[in-house]
């Protein structure tokens, strides 16, 4: 079998890095940038702080910080417009993966004409684009700083574009002030990247790698740092432990666990992270049946442990278990406690064929509609 790998963009990594934005700016022959971020960056003072360094190293720039969750496509073209017309030559996006993924959108509109919706097709199209783009997360979760893709909602429906990158800055201290709850949905979905990328059917070892690496620091710091948002070890693991998630998922992508958290997204507008773990042990009991080996790895790097005597059966049921007390340790809520209708949870597996086509067939067996009830239902009532 021949699978692919890719060595993302460079990162600068390490408390306080931020303050390097300015050089790394100017060192790219950039004069102009557009810095995008949302209210919640804005008032964490992460904005500031990349303003100072842009500041000191002579680096005119823009800020549009209108960014919202789930960021709808006139934002994107709102912000790409107004770079165009101002003469922007960089994009830098501070914050989730929000605003890090209307950065990139964004981007490739001072090259190619608005609106952005014209360039959603599934599969996502790669549009390269030469405007240097630098991400900056202040959440240890999505990854978006390793990844191509651009992530908007738009008619409803999140759809996707991909493009390159130039550079991450990844500066642990800017999750400091992350609320625990935030914490622990980017904390997860970076689990989920993870979890899903080593079982993805476009599976490569580098992914597993990393992965199994971002699992092994998300299980043990996740519960610290949710309980103490100032613990400097639990966010500098945790920030590396998503990039690295970031890494795995950006070569495999994601698959079905991603592809039902967008049904519950559209359904009930939950976090993402939430979404996703809620259906991950579900998700991983049921992959076990094909890829028990790889399910394994999930379960020891998360802490079961296994004799070797399982049955693929015995190897998902304790995959899931572990997952279930990560969860737990960090806060979840399972969707009953959160009074989220099961009618409409257990419904949602129309909607859910209906859509994200590339993240289903990466699941490593068939997807029916029967095994998105059974994972639906069981995520819904198997759980306290
Ligand atoms: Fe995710």
């Amino acid at each position: 079998m021949v699978s692919k790998y890719s060595q993302a963009a460079p990162v600068y990594f390490g408390e306080g890095a931020i303050n390097q934005l300015g050089e790394r700016v100017k060192e790219l022959g950039c004069k102009k940038v557009m810095c995008v971020y949302d209210a919640g960056v804005k008032a964490a003072g992460a904005g500031a702080k990349a303003e100072e360094s842009l500041k000191a190293a002579g680096i005119d720039y823009l800020v549009y910080d209108k960014i919202t969750g789930e960021p709808a496509d006139y934002l994107v073209n709102e912000c790409g417009t107004m770079a165009k017309e101002a003469g922007v030559d960089c994009f830098v996006g501070i914050g989730g993966g929000s605003s890090m993924d209307c950065a990139k959108a964004s981007a490739l509109l001072i090259e190619n004409p608005a609106p952005i919706e014209q360039y959603f097709t599934a599969p996502p199209t790669f549009i390269r684009t030469a405007i240097p783009i630098i991400l900056v997360p202040t959440t240890a979760g999505t990854g978006s700083e390793c990844s191509p893709m651009c992530i908007i909602t738009s008619g409803g429906e999140k759809l996707s574009v991909f493009t390159n990158t130039r550079l991450a800055i990844i500066d642990p201290e800017l999750t400091y002030t992350v609320p625990p709850s935030v914490t622990a949905n980017t904390g997860l979905d970076a689990f989920t990247h993870a979890a899903e990328a080593i079982t993805a059917r476009n599976y490569n070892p580098h992914s597993e790698l990393v992965g199994k690496a971002a699992i092994e620091k998300i299980t043990k710091y996740l519960p610290i740092a949710v309980a103490d948002g100032k613990n400097a070890e639990a966010r500098r693991e945790l920030a590396l432990a998503a990039n690295w998630a970031g890494i795995a998922f950006a070569d495999t992508d994601a698959h079905l666990g991603h592809c039902l958290a967008d049904s519950i997204s559209k359904y009930f507008h939950s976090p993402h992270g939430y979404n996703c773990i809620c259906v991950t042990p579900e998700v991983m009991r049921h992959a076990a049946n094909e890829i028990p080996e790889r399910v394994k790895i999930v379960g020891e790097a998360c802490g079961a442990e296994f004799d070797g005597t399982e049955t693929p059966a015995e190897i998902g049921e304790k995959t899931a278990a572990a997952i279930d007390a990560l969860r737990k340790a960090c806060g979840y809520k399972s969707p009953k406690e959160y009074n989220m209708d099961r009618e409409t949870f257990l419904n949602m597996t129309a909607h859910t064929m209906t859509i994200d086509l590339g993240l289903r067939i990466n699941y490593p067996g068939d997807v029916d509609e029967a095994l998105c009830d059974e994972i639906l239902q069981a995520s819904y009532d198997n759980y306290d």
